[in-house]
């Protein structure tokens, strides 16, 4: 996928992961705006996920990737804007398809249930995968709900 600066938030369930995220992404020489959060101290999600869904939406970031326990209530969170297309991953596969079908903007990921190893392997396939268009785009399209 061709990327800007990619978002990353978390809350301090991800924390650990967003580390080595991070470390990922330099490695590959992406560069990227840290959301916080940035310990590993209680905080709420929402706090994290709506500026990078704000700053997605308005195109300085591109792609987001989030981080909460289970990846469920920063992604909720996330999907609450219209412009956001937040899909969960666990699995390396996964993580192709939301990007393949869904055209997926922020990658969202379950800090308590994925190791650093599949982290780096769903990293791997998110960035390594573009939109399919067809058939998808039209599926996207019906997505929008109106106001
Ligand atoms: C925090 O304990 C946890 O609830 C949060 O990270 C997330 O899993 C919520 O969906």
């Amino acid at each position: 996928m061709k990327t800007g600066t990619v978002g990353i938030a978390c809350d301090h369930a991800g924390y650990e992961l967003k580390e080595f995220v991070i470390t990922w992404l330099e490695a590959k020489g992406y560069p990227y705006k840290d959301f916080g959060t940035h310990s590993t101290a209680s905080v709420d999600y929402p706090d994290f996920a709506h500026p990078l869904a704000l700053a997605v939406e308005a195109g300085e970031c591109y792609p987001g990737i989030a981080i909460c326990g289970t990846g469920n209530g920063i992604g909720m969170t996330l999907n609450k804007h219209q412009g956001i297309r937040a899909g969960l991953c666990w699995a390396p596969e996964i993580a192709r398809l939301v990007r393949q079908h869904n055209d997926a903007n922020i990658l969202v990921l379950p800090g308590r249930f994925v190791s650093l190893d599949e982290a780096g392997k769903i990293l791997t396939e998110f960035f390594g995968a573009d939109f399919d268009g067809g058939r998808h785009q039209a599926r996207i399209d019906k997505m929008k709900v109106e106001e």
